[in-house]
């Protein structure tokens, strides 16, 4: 697949505050890269300087082959920001924002245009009201629609669901892959990994100024570790008995009680333990396989650091 972005050895100081130091990333045509990483590690900042907001210090970064700051006025057509504080305007209704925009990039038919995205973005019954009447799920579709207006290539969403309930989320979730169908390439920071496990072809771990770890969410996911047997055991007396029991296996209590066997040796591990206790008659409630989640590669790398 070809490159669409490709970012190297970025460096970015904000007077002695070192934010960005050696981003190396790329983002395939066509695909959805989404960028995770605490609070404050510079995911924004890292998206304004690929959108040309910030200057970077020193580094390169190429858009559809062309390197940014050389060519940031032809670059611009190709992409929108979704920055991560709404951009419309409360006074006016949907309708009105929309068509402005479209307007400002001279496109032939702004009404047209606005509506087309209204009807797409499913506020077509609150085209005439004021955007400040709207509820956050609401605004927040109406900043994505007005980032399509032009329909440009590329996407950029600075955490485009934080504050959204469920229901909005997943919503959302589907017009982002909607737009990837399109062959839209779509470029993501997010705070939930979930997000980013449903979402992204590619994830990449900002941490310390740089990504730290890259890959699909099923190769970030091994990261995080192995799978674990959870044991739900009924009572004190037979938690402390199967703790001595399993004093062999890789095992830990948890805050909740529960005990949890780590199957790094093979999920066989769970039959072995499950057949211990049923032999020494120890009672269990309930017990689980936990696959391992992008959560345990985000604490993991966040320990690490
Ligand atoms: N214009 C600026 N001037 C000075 N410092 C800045 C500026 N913009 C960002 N920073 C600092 O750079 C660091 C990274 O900020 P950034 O907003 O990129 O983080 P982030 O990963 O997007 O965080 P969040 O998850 O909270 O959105 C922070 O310490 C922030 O205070
Ligand atoms: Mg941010």
């Amino acid at each position: 697949m070809e490159n669409k972005i490709v970012v190297n050895g970025v460096n970015k100081s904000f007077k002695n505050h070192h934010v960005l130091a050696g981003v190396d990333l790329t983002v395939s045509s066509g695909s959805i890269y989404a960028l995770l990483g605490a609070n404050g590690s510079g995911k924004s900042t890292l998206l304004k300087i690929i959108t040309g907001l910030h200057d970077m210090d020193t580094g390169e970064v190429t858009v559809n082959g062309l390197e940014l700051t050389r060519n940031l006025r032809q670059i611009r057509q190709t992409f929108s920001l979704n920055s991560q504080t709404s951009t419309t305007d409360g006074v006016l209704t949907g309708f009105e924002n929309l068509q402005l925009i479209a307007k400002l990039r001279h496109l032939p038919d702004p009404t047209k245009v606005a509506d087309d995205l209204l009807n797409q973005f499913d506020l077509t019954d609150a085209r005439d009201r004021r955007v400040a009447a709207y509820s956050g799920g609401m605004q927040r579709r109406l900043d994505i629609a007005m980032s399509l207006v032009g329909e440009p290539e590329i996407l950029f969403l600075d955490e485009p669901t934080t504050g959204l309930d469920p229901k909005s989320r997943n919503d959302l979730w589907e017009v982002i892959l909607d737009l990837k169908r399109r062959g839209k390439t779509i470029f993501l920071t997010t705070q939930y990994l979930e997000e980013a496990d449903q979402l992204a072809d590619q994830i990449g771990f900002l941490q310390n100024g740089h990504i730290v770890a890259t890959g699909t969410p099923s190769e970030m996911k091994k990261l995080g570790g192995h799978s674990r047997l959870q044991l739900i055991l009924p009572n004190t007396d037979a938690i402390e008995s199967a703790v001595k029991l399993l004093s062999d296996f890789d095992i830990s209590e948890q805050e909740d009680g529960s005990l949890m066997v780590n199957l790094d040796a093979g999920v066989s591990t769970s039959l072995k333990v499950l057949t211990l206790l049923s032999t020494h008659n120890i009672p269990l409630s309930s017990f689980q396989v936990l696959a391992p989640t992008l959560d345990d590669t985000f604490m993991q790398l966040i320990k690490g650091a």
